[in-house]
């Protein structure tokens, strides 16, 4: 059942969006190759509690850490820990922050060291698929017609969309209806209507759309081993334009 927002509920949702959004900003100015992604995790998790909020990730379904870090072929759900960061490396933050009773979750990613132009490359298809996605985000317009337009621009640079996971919608629950896939056809799934709010979250991989779990049950990373980019906002469907809860402005 998706849940609709009031314009009350949807301004309560843009402060923990904009909390989420200024962690993200902050870990990605802090992150530096030699730190340890546990080095990272500890930092969010300073923010989010000066916010006044909780890592919306600590705990959900058991998961071990606050925030989510995973690193070139790890596609999502990292959990932080002794990796170094190393030169050239592919870094994906996803953070969430609970506050007011409304989740945020927003993720990006980001190269650490010297530039790495075929990771840069695939992190700016990744970011340009999601706003390409945001643009059909209008009333009227069907989950599949944000998912196929998402892939078709992923596939047109090469790319592939990873199928085993979705955007999701969001509220007083991390994960609520609809499931948001980056994925689909055209003029299918469910409408979108004012009071929506949903997570649009392309993960796109260099090679094969293919994932494996890792062995710790969490991680996710693509089966050819080639690298993978994650981008994240929490948006608000309106009678216009959407709005994007988790930027930073
Ligand atoms: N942040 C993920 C998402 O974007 C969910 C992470 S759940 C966790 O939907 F438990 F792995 F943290
Ligand atoms: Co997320
Ligand atoms: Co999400």
């Amino acid at each position: 059942m998706i849940k609709l927002k009031t314009p009350e509920q949807i301004i309560a949702m843009q402060k923990a969006g904009r909390l989420a959004g200024e962690v993200r900003e902050a870990v990605k100015a802090y992150a530096k190759v030699g730190m340890t992604t546990r080095e990272l995790d500890l930092y969010a998790r300073k923010l989010i509690r000066k916010g006044g909020a909780n890592p919306s990730f600590l705990g959900y379904n058991g998961y071990p850490a606050n925030i989510c870090i995973s690193v070139n072929e790890e596609v999502v759900h990292g959990i932080p820990g002794d990796r170094v960061l190393m030169d050239g490396d592919l870094v994906s933050i996803d953070i969430g922050t609970y506050l007011g009773g409304y989740h945020g979750d927003t993720a990006d990613s980001f190269v650490v060291g010297t530039p790495n132009p075929e990771a840069e490359a695939l992190i700016n298809a990744t970011r340009e698929s999601f706003y390409v996605g945001l643009k059909l985000c209008t009333p009227g317009n069907k989950i599949g017609d944000v998912g196929h337009a998402i892939q078709e621009y992923v596939e047109d640079h090469g790319y592939s969309v990873v199928r085993a996971l979705t955007g999701h919608g969001i509220g007083r629950k991390l994960h609520e209806d609809p499931a948001v896939p980056n994925y689909g056809k055209k003029h299918t799934g469910d409408t979108l209507r004012p009071g929506m709010t949903i997570a649009i979250e392309p993960m796109v991989n260099a090679g094969t759309h293919r994932v494996y779990v890792l062995d710790n049950d969490w991680t996710i990373v693509s089966a050819d081993g080639r690298l993978s980019a994650h981008y994240e906002h929490t948006v608000a469907i309106t009678e216009g334009e959407p709005i994007i809860l988790t930027k930073t402005e």
